[in-house]
């Protein structure tokens, strides 16, 4: 892949000067997603699904052509299993309410990871607390990785739902997603898989997968922010209640009752996103065409040299597994004496941009302090995707063995 030649479609990445290593937080556009919403806009522009006219049953077909483009891209052939919403969280919220509100009981378990992002827990904590369930928590190794033996230990008879992210927002280690639908499918439970960080970088089928529910965002795979998807089974989603209720989602309605649309439209309501959902179209078609095996292999490249630079550099600890094949293009480190927010303002005047915190990941960062003896519940995370440069990995790594020093620690 000649990395220089891809970075032109991205208009954001022609000034040198900066670099961008916030890739987890959202990724970058090519031109080929921002030129798609400009030409829903400018050419076909009208509410889809409701208008009788031309420019209305154009975007009607842009928008059901761009579902059948995302579908195919995620090993989906039903495409009434492909629901449109903003993002992953909202998806998972949706199977929270649609899914695990009608179906989880008082003595149920509902089983995370401790590496989940949030908007994989605050949901199910909220189904618990409203159903008398048990929220209960898969631990990782010092690597960040799931034992066979802790899937054995938490995921039983009482499971009603796991819900695991395929790739950690923090390590970047990828979770054992198989492994855990196997053991929860022999009891009799189901699935959700939030892809937000897998998507981007894994060719993912979610029928390989086994995934009963799969949650993406668009934008952090070029697509627009705003949009972004949910993939269930028909059985089940058909079986569901819609989880926002209004515009074309309706079969019929009377004063006092209403029946709902086919899927996968019961579940969209409201004026649908598809000015991004053609964009989403577009940044789906430029990953594809690049392939995942390429993108892989850069991210692998530039994770490989922060890897060793940083192992070097003293008072620098790198966090998760010493292997580049299991970060996902993800660093999250800390320097000692600095606060992360630190970290990440010195950097910023360098024009690099990582991001500093908690990453929405707050039961990890408590676990990581005990496990590590953080000085913060907190991290910096550099984060690169397949535009970022080997050169861009050195710079960062100057900057980088500098900060402690200009923090006023010495070097
Ligand atoms: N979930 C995004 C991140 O990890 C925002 O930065």
């Amino acid at each position: 892949m000649n990395v220089n030649e891809i970075r032109k479609n991205f208009p954001i990445l022609s000034d040198p000067k900066y670099i961008y290593f916030d890739n987890a937080a959202t990724s970058q556009r090519p031109l080929q997603v921002i030129n798609a919403v400009r030409d829903f806009y400018e050419n076909m522009n009208a509410n889809p699904l409701r208008g009788l006219y031309e420019w209305s049953v154009k975007a009607t077909d842009a928008y059901e052509e761009a579902r059948s483009r995302v579908a195919e891209h995620f090993g989906i052939k039903d495409e009434g299993e492909l629901i449109f919403v903003r993002n992953a969280s909202e998806a998972l919220n949706l199977v929270a309410y649609s899914y695990g509100m009608e179906n989880v009981r008082e003595g149920d378990e509902i089983v995370v990871s401790i590496m989940e992002h949030h908007s994989n827990i605050l949901p199910w904590q909220m189904v618990c607390d409203k159903k008398g369930a048990t929220l209960k928590y898969l631990e990782c190794d010092d690597e960040g990785l799931i034992s066979d033996k802790e899937l054995e230990e938490k995921i039983g008879k009482k499971t009603k739902i796991v819900a695991l992210g395929q790739v950690s927002n923090v390590l970047g280690v990828s979770n054992p997603v198989k492994k855990a639908a196997a053991k929860v499918h022999a009891n009799g439970g189901i699935i959700v898989v939030d892809g937000a960080q897998g998507a981007p970088h894994q060719a993912t089928d979610v029928k390989e997968l086994d995934a009963d529910f799969y949650a993406f965002s668009g934008h952090k795979m070029l697509g627009p922010m705003g949009i972004g998807g949910l993939y269930g089974r028909r059985k089940l989603l058909e079986e569901m209640q819609p989880f926002l209720r209004g515009g074309e989602m309706i079969e019929y309605v009377t004063r006092h009752s209403a029946t709902y649309a086919e899927l996968p439209h019961k579940f969209e309501a409201g004026t649908v996103n598809a000015s991004d959902a053609n964009g989403l179209k577009a940044a789906v078609e430029f990953l594809d065409e690049l392939g995942f095996e390429t993108i892989e292999e850069q991210e692998k490249k530039i994770t490989k040299i922060l890897l060793q630079r940083m192992k070097e550099m003293d008072h620098v600890h790198v966090y998760g597994s010493s292997d580049p094949e299991k970060h996902s293009g993800i660093v999250t480190f800390n320097i000692d004496g600095c606060h992360p927010h630190d970290i990440a303002s010195v950097l910023d005047g360098e024009h690099i941009a990582v991001r500093a915190g908690h990453h929405c990941a707050q039961p990890l960062m408590e676990f990581m302090q005990e496990r590590f003896g953080m000085e913060y519940r907190a991290t910096a995370r550099a984060s690169v995707y397949f535009y970022n440069t080997e050169e861009e990995a050195q710079r960062f790594c100057d900057a980088l063995s500098k900060v402690r020093g200009w923090l006023g620690y010495g070097a």
